[in-house]
């Protein structure tokens, strides 16, 4: 199958181009490289040993995406593409309502000018807001935190409505709980710009020295060890469960949403002593007051994806921090993003 991947040169994103054209299918990433390099681009086909097809474009401008999707012969989208950080999403909601909701909204419009009816999309366990009961299945309610969470609804209910409005869409929503860890290769993994918001790179980047020590926010949650637990999951397993959703598509109608997590939750603690076997040194922490917005406990109920998808996550905690640390050691950190892609 032909495949159009929004957001492919991004974290996820180059993950799944991985895993889609290990298993045989032609990959055309789509992407703005707001947020990615254009080397990624090279590193993935350099990784799969086949050609990427690359359109540089916005998701917001139709005539970008119709183009791809022309060139391309795309026969499915899985889209990545968007802006994804939290405490950003506070002061700038404009930017992610433009670019996650508005840019959908151009996708699906230039999808349906194209007859192209098969979707995954990249959703995320935030829409399910504070968790009244863990683990977390499909069914509890939804509701949003943050203007990227409020995004992430909006375009969840979207998705519903144009596949009831027309029952030859095919979506899946894939809602991601906390991806970390790198391909094993080294060669691609989470290139966060500036401080990291997200713990798993935090942690990586006060093993190489280049922070001096990881605040733990909060250590009086309602938890076993009082720091914060998370259903953190290998991204190599993430991008397989795209795959398994296309495949999914393939047989099935309608739009599912469905949690791609572990089902284990792993507090902070945990996570700094897992990545301090993985690199061998200890790592330097300090308590810190709760960081506004942060729920005790996330983790997931996986059993739809198992029954739907045959997915589950076989990589663990140490697979991880393993190849987090690898990919971390072996990048150059004084790199900067280039905007420079060759197009297809
Ligand atoms: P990322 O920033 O690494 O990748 C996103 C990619 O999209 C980047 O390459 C960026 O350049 C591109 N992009 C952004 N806006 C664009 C636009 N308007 N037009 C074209 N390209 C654009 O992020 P990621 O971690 O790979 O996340 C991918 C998707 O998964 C996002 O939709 C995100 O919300 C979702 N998600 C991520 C996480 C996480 O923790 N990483 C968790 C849940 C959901
Ligand atoms: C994990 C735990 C922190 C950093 C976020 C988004 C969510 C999704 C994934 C996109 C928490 C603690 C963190 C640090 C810390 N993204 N922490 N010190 O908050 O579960 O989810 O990313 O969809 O929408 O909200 O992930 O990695 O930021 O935090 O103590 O420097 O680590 O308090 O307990 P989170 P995270």
């Amino acid at each position: 199958m032909n495949i159009l991947i929004t957001g492919g040169a991004g974290y996820i994103g180059s993950h799944v181009c991985i895993a889609l054209l290990e298993a045989g299918h032609n990959v055309a990433i789509f992407d703005n490289f707001c947020n990615s390099r254009a080397e990624t681009v090279e590193r993935v086909a350099h990784i799969a040993g086949k050609r990427v097809g690359v359109y540089r474009g916005d998701v917001r401008n139709e005539e970008d995406i119709l183009k791809a999707l022309r060139d391309s012969g795309a026969q499915a989208v899985v889209h990545c593409a968007g802006l994804k950080a939290v405490a950003e999403s506070q002061q700038f909601p404009l930017d992610y309502y433009s670019n996650n909701v508005a840019g959908t909204v151009r996708l699906l419009q230039a999808m349906q000018a194209c007859a192209i009816k098969k979707l995954v999309f990249s959703s995320s366990a935030t829409v399910y807001g504070r968790p009244t009961q863990l683990p977390l299945s499909e069914e509890h309610p939804l509701s949003a935190n943050s203007p990227y969470g409020q995004t992430k609804l909006v375009v969840e209910d979207l998705l519903r409505h144009m596949s009831r409005s027309d029952a030859q869409w095919r979506i899946a929503i894939l809602r991601y709980f906390n991806p970390a860890g790198a391909h094993r290769s080294g060669l691609i993994g989470e290139d966060p710009q500036g401080a990291p918001n997200n713990l798993m790179p935090y942690i990586a980047q006060v093993a190489t020295g280049k922070r001096t020590h990881l605040n733990i926010w909060g250590n009086d949650y309602n938890t076993p060890d009082g720091t914060g637990v998370r259903d953190y999951l290998h991204v190599v397993d993430l991008a397989h469960g795209h795959l398994l959703a296309l495949q999914y598509l393939d047989a099935h109608g309608g739009c599912e949403s469905i949690n791609l997590g572990t089902g284990v939750g792993y507090s902070v603690l945990d996570m700094v002593r897992a990545f301090e076997q993985a690199c061998g040194k200890p790592l330097t922490y300090q308590m810190a007051p709760r960081r506004a917005g942060d729920v005790d406990a996330c983790y997931a109920n996986p059993a739809k994806a198992a029954q739907l998808l045959g997915w589950r996550a076989t990589r663990g905690l140490q697979d991880m921090c393993r190849d987090t640390w690898r990919w971390q050691r072996g990048r150059s950190s004084d790199v900067q993003p280039t905007a420079d892609c060759a197009t297809a």
